[in-house]
């Protein structure tokens, strides 16, 4: 009797507390309420984060957590020698020709959640179109990457159905001490903590995944920031100390995804803002060569990502005042600027260009804000017809609506650009749905949704 009532005083709270409609509702050492107002499900979106998505109790969508926490009996080194690099040759050209892209069903369910929610009737068709257009889809965790098979599985019944075969985009994305000059995406493996040999399991999971599908073409961008982060911030002592393990995990990466003959990798190559800078550019180039040719040159590597998840113009009508100094001032101005030094130094010059955030420009303050820039809309469109024989495609890389990062001062992934005046606030955790700023993005977009 008495346990009985201690066990409904406990729970009261709870229920007394229930959190609004995308707010938070778990997380690594969130201490308020676990539960959601009607409508609304607390959905683990990652170790740091819960979030109220709209739903009932049966129907989340969500990954389930089964393998997060990997052991493996990885050693941790790579060695070059015995690497293997695949026995295929890559299709001649645009790995995107001649394939219908895949359209994840993950971003398609957060797109007809939020607009939903959307009571304007104009831009409430709007968001529902942006359940049409593809993104690439982040494995920001191991526990995700089962669902990788899923979604192949589909997209080969599509391909056979159709008679056009499909391609998968993917964001291969947990380097162990990731995100390492910023706090707002710090991941899940540790450097201390047998990092190394839990990145090289979850790529032998993706690759396990990706293995029964070879009639599926998959194209992945490969750890976002990392290797920009090695041009420019090795001062930052996290950056300094993760150096070697970067670059040995990158390289494990391409290799490793070489192997199966259908997957196409860029790797990411932040921005005109970042390694655009003229002096920047020689060493960027430098680390790009020497990565790939000491990878064993796989040839499944296409090129470069750029502008993941940042805001720049593909080509901008007039320089923002903010990239004064900077004679590439916009993402073909560094793609231009680079391909020379890229091509003479032996790394294969071809570009994918995210500009699914891009639609407005002259928004920041500063060129370096990348945290939930306010007033942003959707971008260019995806397409293989991009107007520059160096871009393979325009793609929507960082699926518009997901946040970038919290603006809660108090959470242990707080970064401060996610506080400056021209970060949208408040904030959710990075990767949570972020409504009102999808709701900016669908009424901003550029050209029209
Ligand atoms: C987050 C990831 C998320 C990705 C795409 C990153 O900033 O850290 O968790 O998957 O954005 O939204």
């Amino acid at each position: 009797m008495l346990s009985a009532f201690l066990a409904l005083v406990a729970i009261l709270p709870a229920f007394a507390n229930a959190q609004a409609l995308y707010s938070q509702c778990g997380g690594t050492g969130w201490s308020g309420a676990t539960t959601c107002v009607s409508g609304a499900v607390c959905t683990v979106l990652n170790p740091y984060y819960s979030q109220c998505l709209p739903g009932t109790a049966t129907t989340t969508s969500n990954p389930t957590t089964t393998t997060s926490n990997p052991t493996t009996s990885n050693s941790g080194t790579t060695t070059v020698s015995s690497a293997p690099t695949g026995t295929q040759t890559p299709a001649a050209g645009n790995p995107f020709e001649g394939h219908n892209i895949w359209l994840t069903p993950f971003y398609a369910a957060e797109v007809a959640a939020a607009a939903a929610n959307i009571t304007d009737a104009t831009t409430k068709a709007a968001a529902q179109s942006v359940a049409q257009i593809p993104t690439f889809t982040w494995f920001d965790t191991i526990a995700k990457v089962p669902d990788l098979g899923t979604y192949l599985a589909n997209a080969s019944a599509l391909g056979k159905s159709s008679g056009t075969p499909s391609l998968v985009q993917i964001i291969v994305y947990d380097l162990p001490d990731r995100d390492c000059a910023a706090a707002a995406s710090n991941g899940e493996f540790s450097i201390a903590d047998n990092g190394q040999a839990n990145y090289f399991n979850y790529i032998d999971q993706l690759v396990a995944q990706i293995k029964p599908f070879p009639d599926v073409r998959v194209v992945a961008i490969i750890e976002p920031d990392s290797l920009a982060n090695l041009v420019t911030n090795l001062s930052v002592e996290k950056c300094a100390n993760a150096q070697t393990t970067y670059l040995a995990c990158v390289t494990y990466a391409i290799q490793q995804l070489n192997t199966l003959g259908n997957v196409y990798s860029y790797l990411d190559a932040g921005h005109a803002g970042w390694l655009g800078w003229p002096a920047n550019l020689q060493p960027a180039a430098n680390l790009f060569a020497s990565l790939f040719k000491s990878a064993g040159s796989p040839s499944f590597v296409r090129g470069l990502a750029t502008d993941v998840a940042n805001y720049n113009a593909l080509s901008a009508a007039s320089p923002d005042p903010i990239t004064q100094g900077n004679s590439n001032y916009d993402e073909i101005h560094y793609i231009n600027a680079l391909t020379p030094l890229l091509t003479s130094s032996g790394f294969p010059a071809h570009f994918i260009v995210d500009q699914g955030r891009s639609g407005v420009q002259n928004i920041r303050q500063q060129w370096g804000d990348w945290c939930n820039v306010k007033g942003a809309g959707f971008g260019m469109r995806p397409t293989i017809n991009t107007g520059y024989t160096a871009i393979d495609a325009i793609v929507w890389a960082k699926p518009g609506g997901e946040c970038d990062g919290t603006s809660n001062t108090s959470s242990a992934r707080y970064d401060y650009h996610c506080g400056l005046s021209d970060a949208d606030q408040p904030a959710p955790e990075a990767g949570t749905w972020f409504q009102e700023y999808f709701t900016t993005l669908v009424q901003k977009a550029s050209p029209p949704l």
